[in-house]
C-alpha cells in the first residue's frame, strides 16, 4: 500500500496530449484573452452542458460574487450564512455591504428559510445563500421570501456544478447564480469562475463589468473590474467538459462505498442526499458526534498521524473571524446549527483518482483505539 500523503481532493486533469492542440490554437492566433474564441465557445458549451441562458465567465467565484452585486446594483444588507467559505461574505464587504448571519439548517446545513423574515429589516436589499456542499437549497420558500419583500437572490452556487433539482438546473434560481471552476472543484479550469443569469440584458451588464466597464473603445458605463476568464482557462474547461461526466460518476461510486462502510461506525453520520436533487457528488462531509469514540479534532490529528488529510470545512464560522465577530448577527448564540457543524465536521478525501483502499484505511483508523 502506498504511504504518499492523501489530501482531500486531487484536482481532475485531462490527458495532457489531449490539451496541446489547443494550446497551439492559441500560440497560432496569439489571441490570450479579452474574450476570445475559446472564452465564447466555453460559454455556449456551458450553456448547453447545465441547461441555463446565459453564462458569463469570470477569472474565479470571488470576483464574480463582487460582480454579481454591483451588476444588481446590491446594497444595504444582505442576508448570507455563517457556514461557507470566507469568499461569499468578503463579497459584500467589498461592495460596502453589511452581512447579517442566519442560521442554517441541520439537515441540509443550508440558510434556514424558517429564519429569514425576522432578519429583515428596512435596509435589506438581498439573500445570498450557498448550496452547501451542492446540496440545493429551499430554493421555493427563498423565493416565496424574496418575492414578498422585494429582494434580490444571488446564490453562491460555488459548489454546485451540474447539480439539477427538480428535474432543473439548480442555477436558474434567484436573480443570478456564481461557479467556482477553481482546482479543487468538480469542473475546473485551473482557477475560474462564472456568473449564470436569466436574460441577455444582465448578461451585458455583467459583461461590460467584468471589462473595467467598457462597452466600446471610448465608453466606459461603470467602475468594472477585470474579470475576464483567459484563453487558456477556456480551452482547458471545453476539454474538461468533455471528461466530467466520468469523473461524477467516478464520485458517486465512492459517496456510495464511504456511506456502505460508514454506517457501521457509531458517532459518524453522514449528510443526506436531497431525494429530489441530482448531485455532483463535489464534497463528503461527516459530522463526528459526540458518540463516536473521539471528538472530532481527535478523529482529525488520528488520520492525519497515518497521512490522511481530511478538511475542517467549514470551521471556523465566517461569522467568528475578526472582520465579523463584532456584528450582531454573529454571536454564537444566534447561530446554533452553524456553530455545532463547525465544530462536528470532517470532509473526508473524494476526488475521481480515489483509491478505493483509503475508504477502508479511513473506517479503520476510526474504529481503532
Ligand atoms: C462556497 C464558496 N464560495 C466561493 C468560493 C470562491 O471560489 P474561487 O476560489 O473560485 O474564488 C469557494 C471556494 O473556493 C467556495 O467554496
Amino acid at each position: 500500500m502506498s504511504n504518499k500523503p492523501v489530501y482531500v481532493t486531487q484536482p481532475f486533469l485531462p490527458p495532457l496530449e489531449e490539451f496541446m492542440p489547443l494550446l497551439k490554437q492559441i500560440w497560432d492566433s496569439k489571441t490570450l484573452t479579452n474574450c476570445g474564441p475559446f472564452h465564447q465557445r466555453l460559454e455556449a458549451a456551458l450553456c448547453e452542458y447545465l441547461g441555463v441562458p446565459h453564462i458569463s465567465l469570470f477569472t474565479n467565484a470571488t470576483i464574480a460574487l463582487v460582480s454579481a452585486l454591483q451588476a444588481l446594483r446590491v446594497t444595504g444588507e444582505v442576508i448570507t450564512t455563517p457556514y461557507t467559505f470566507v469568499a461569499t461574505a468578503h463579497s459584500l464587504l467589498w461592495n460596502g455591504i453589511k452581512p447579517v448571519f442566519v442560521d442554517v439548517e441541520p439537515d441540509s446545513l443550508n440558510l434556514d428559510p424558517a429564519q429569514i423574515e425576522a432578519a429583515i429589516t428596512p435596509q435589506t436589499t438581498a439573500i445570498m445563500p450557498i448550496h452547501c456542499y451542492g446540496r440545493p437549497c429551499n430554493v421555493a420558500e427563498i423565493q416565496r421570501i424574496a418575492d414578498t419583500y422585494n429582494l434580490r437572490v444571488i446564490y453562491d452556487a460555488a459548489h454546485a456544478f451540474g447539480v439539477r433539482h427538480q428535474g432543473q438546473s439548480v442555477l436558474n434560481h434567484g436573480d443570478l447564480s456564481v461557479l467556482s471552476f477553481h482546482a479543487t472543484k468538480v469542473f475546473n479550469t485551473f482557477e475560474g469562475g462564472a456568473i449564470i443569469c436569466p436574460d441577455a440584458k444582465t448578461k451585458k451588464r455583467i459583461d461590460h463589468l467584468k471589462n473595467f466597464g467598457f462597452v466600446d473603445e471610448t465608453t466606459v458605463i461603470a467602475p468594472g473590474i477585470n474579470g475576464k476568464m483567459s484563453e487558456f482557462n477556456a480551452a482547458l474547461g471545453l476539454l474538461q467538459l468533455q471528461h466530467v461526466e466520468e469523473a461524477i460518476a467516478r464520485r458517486r461510486q465512492l459517496d456510495q462505498l464511504y456511506r456502505e462502510k460508514l454506517a457501521a461506525v457509531p458517532g459518524i453520520h453522514c449528510l443526506a442526499h436531497d431525494p429530489d436533487a441530482q448531485t455532483n457528488f463535489s464534497y463528503f462531509p461527516i459530522l463526528v458526534r459526540p458518540e463516536h469514540r473521539c471528538s472530532r479534532d481527535g478523529l482529525y490529528t488520528k488520520l492525519k498521524a497515518q497521512g490522511i488529510h481530511p478538511r475542517r470545512y467549514f470551521y471556523p464560522l465566517v461569522s467568528s473571524f475578526p472582520m465579523y465577530r463584532g456584528l450582531p448577527s454573529a454571536h454564537r448564540d444566534h447561530l446554533p446549527v452553524a456553530t455545532m457543524a463547525a465544530e462536528q465536521v470532517l470532509c473526508l478525501p473524494i476526488y475521481p483518482d480515489l483509491d478505493v483502499d483509503i475508504i477502508d484505511r479511513i473506517v479503520a483508523i476510526m474504529q481503532a483505539d
